[in-house]
């Protein structure tokens, strides 16, 4: 183990986007909240700036954050980087819902399954799904310009993953693992084509609200939740089949 200095600082956001424009910096974003970003530096402190929180960590990895050096960026062994091209398809990483899915996905996903991911749009779940060791990955979307996006997208990460114009009820395949992020409005209309595409584990976000989270819990048969997860109010739900 070793032991690192930790500088946490906070700043409005507007002063920290002028931090990151300004300074080159490899930072670790803490949260954001209520108009601030709460940020932390490792081993040497940001200069004319007071820390409103110093203390020590330990790590068994040296602590080395991503950074950018002209058109570069660096990222340490441990991290999965995903290359994601900017373009009209839902899905860059940045929605909490999303961000749910993803941590859903890591928590749940077991090396060789077989995934489905529902309403694919960048293909950033499916993509996250191949780094995690997936064996086989299909992505649908009832949107063609997203189809599309996330073909070139998986090829941007050297990954090949199947992706398709199709609505669930459209698949006749069963698979180790279901993920889905939609909308409340969209799971009461295909969430009876999705259940039983699932052999072990289900994964559905895009739930905005507790109401919403419980509502689908209600609504899903054949399973047990397993795990409810939220960051902002966007609510991820994991499920495990029964049996
Ligand atoms: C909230 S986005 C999720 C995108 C990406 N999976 C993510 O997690 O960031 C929902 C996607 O579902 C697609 N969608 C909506 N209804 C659908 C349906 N019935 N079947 C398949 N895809 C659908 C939309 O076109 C959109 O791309």
């Amino acid at each position: 183990m070793k032991v690192y200095k930790k500088f946490v600082y906070e700043l409005p956001n507007e002063d920290f986007e002028k931090l990151l424009y300004e300074k080159n910096l490899s930072l670790e974003v803490i949260s954001r909240d209520q108009g601030k970003v709460r940020f932390a530096v490792y081993q040497e402190p940001l200069e004319g700036l007071d820390p409103v929180e110093t203390y020590e960590v330990k790590s068994k990895n040296s602590v080395f954050l991503p950074k950018k050096v002209g058109s570069f960026l660096i990222v340490p062994s441990w991290l999965k980087p995903l290359i994601l091209h900017p373009g009209s398809a839902f899905g860059t990483g940045y929605h909490p819902s999303t961000q749910v899915s993803l941590l859903l996905l890591e928590r749940f996903l077991k090396k060789g399954y077989r995934v489905l991911d529902v309403g694919c749009g960048s293909g950033i779940l499916s993509i996250a799904a191949g780094k995690l060791g997936a064996s086989e990955i299909l992505g649908i979307d009832i949107d063609r310009v997203s189809v599309k996006e996330a073909k070139k997208n998986a090829r941007l990460n050297g990954l090949k993953i199947s992706f398709r114009v199709a609505e669930p009820k459209d698949i006749k395949d069963q698979f180790h693992l279901v993920i889905a992020n939609l909308e409340f409005s969209i799971f009461e209309k295909v969430l009876k084509d999705i259940l039983p595409l699932s052999l072990r584990i289900l994964i559905l976000a895009g739930l905005y609200g507790k109401d919403e989270a419980k509502r689908i819990i209600s609504m899903v048969e054949g399973f047990k939740p397993v795990k409810v997860k939220s960051l902002k109010g966007w609510y991820g739900v994991a499920f495990l089949k029964k049996g």
